[in-house]
């Protein structure tokens, strides 16, 4: 079938193959790219889709959407997939392919299309926005069409195609491992980057310096957030205050990098199963979660904290798996939105090699009582109560001795 079909096209060597792929075999290609904060020169990527044969090219500004519909909702959660991750790229793709439906229903577009290989993670989260989406859009992913990779077995295929059509490919040599970047961090992996046992080149790092390098003094932020969302950033430094949600994004962003604050190198689980070793530079959002887990030590309910801290792992496998955009995921950022509606304050970081740690916090909304906590005075507490409390919390582990310890009390633990 034939028709038009709107390309998610990166600019790379990969969507280029594609795309004039696509129009050989007697499609209308529209091309979209997302600017979803990725260093790039945009007109140029532009010219190349249209030189490439694309007959109509998008370039959309994605940022301030990703900062306030995208990250602010997973800070809410504080996703973290496997304990580290920030989910920088997976939290981009729903975006990225939500656009590209929208465009494809304004075009007419029978199809939508994406480079993602078919080993990762990015292919599934293209697809299932596109389900979830508009189930009649068809999906065309070359890299998983037996007539595609058999033509294009390597990376010597994909060049000598792109020279015989007189598509630009960069003179520069292609780096030895693969990268994705946008706001929120930059992923590199693959190739050198492959053996876990490694340490990677200091080379790599683009989006933070060094903590070798990086001052030799704090460096202090307060961050002040509304029912769990980021409303206001002040620099302690000069006093300056920034208010709109991708502006403060961007600051943050800055000062982590210079502070040499959100590298991660982790051995992760792809959805599909495969073990992959990816290398993250993470700087503004690692200041948020920080910043956002310590107003709600203040101000969030044990129980409901506690209560969704156990759904911090569902959350994120569901973004790093691509459900973005589902009833599950629907259901949690229901609950989270209820969880935050106390999560009002500020936090005081300070940012020093690498690290960022609070020093101070307040809030309106503050479940803190000075008086209870103190050490120096009563409060208004009964000490008595505390026996109560104790003595039945002991009930159970009385019972259990009788009937198990008596004899040995600590035969149980010559298995440990
Ligand atoms: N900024 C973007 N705008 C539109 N599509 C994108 C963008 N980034 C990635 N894609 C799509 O996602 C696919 C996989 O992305 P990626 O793994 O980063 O590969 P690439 O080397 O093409 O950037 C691309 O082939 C392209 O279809
Ligand atoms: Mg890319």
């Amino acid at each position: 079938m034939s028709g038009k079909v709107v390309l998610a096209y990166s600019g790379g060597l990969d969507t280029s193959v594609i795309l004039r792929w696509l129009v050989e075999q007697g499609h209308d290609v529209i091309a979209f790219v997302g600017d979803v904060g990725q260093a790039e020169d945009f007109q140029a990527i532009a010219e190349k889709a249209r030189h490439t044969g694309a007959s109509r090219v998008y370039v959309e500004d994605l940022r301030r959407e990703l900062v306030t519909d995208f990250v602010f909702p997973a800070l809410l959660g504080n996703a973290l997939y496997e304990g580290r991750y920030l989910l920088g790229t997976a939290l981009a793709r729903p975006l990225i392919a939500k656009r590209q439906v929208e465009i494809a229903e304004q075009e007419g577009a029978y199809a939508v299309s994406h480079g993602a290989t078919a080993k990762g993670n990015d292919q599934v989260r293209f697809e299932l926005t596109y389900a979830a989406l508009n189930p009649s859009l068809e999906v065309i992913a070359p890299w998983k069409k037996p007539e595609f990779f058999s033509q294009f077995k390597g990376r010597g295929d994909l060049i000598r195609y792109a020279e015989e059509r007189g598509i630009p490919v960069k003179a520069t040599a292609a780096k030895s491992y693969s990268e994705d970047e946008n706001l929120v961090h930059i992923s590199h992996e693959a190739g050198v980057l492959e053996d876990p046992a490694v340490r990677p080149p200091e080379e790599i790092f683009s989006h933070t310096v060094s903590p070798r390098v990086a001052p030799d003094r704090e460096t202090l932020v307060e961050i002040r957030f509304l029912n769990g969302k980021p409303v206001e950033v002040i620099s302690l430094e000069d006093g300056c205050k920034l208010h709109d949600p991708l502006e403060l994004y961007i600051f943050l962003n800055r000062l982590a990098a210079a502070n040499g604050i959100g590298r991660v190198d982790m051995v992760e689980n792809r959805f599909i199963g495969i073990k992959s070793r990816g290398i993250y530079e993470t700087p503004g959002a690692t200041l948020l979660w920080v910043a956002h887990r310590d107003l709600e030590g203040l101000a969030m309910d044990k129980e409901v904290m506690h209560l969704r801290d156990m759904l911090i792992p569902k959350f994120s496998e569901l973004i790093y798996n691509g459900f973005w955009f589902s009833p599950e995921m629907d259901f949690l950022l229901a609950a989270f939105h209820k969880s935050q509606e106390a999560i009002s304050g500020s936090v005081t970081l300070a940012l020093y090699k690498g690290n960022a740690w609070p020093v101070g916090r307040t809030s309106p909304t503050s479940l803190y009582n000075q008086d209870l906590s103190s050490m120096d005075t009563e409060g208004g507490f009964r000490a008595t109560d505390s026996m109560g409390f104790i003595n039945t919390h002991s009930l159970r582990l009385k019972a259990h001795h009788l009937v198990l310890r008596e004899a040995d009390p600590y035969a149980w633990r010559k298995n440990i």
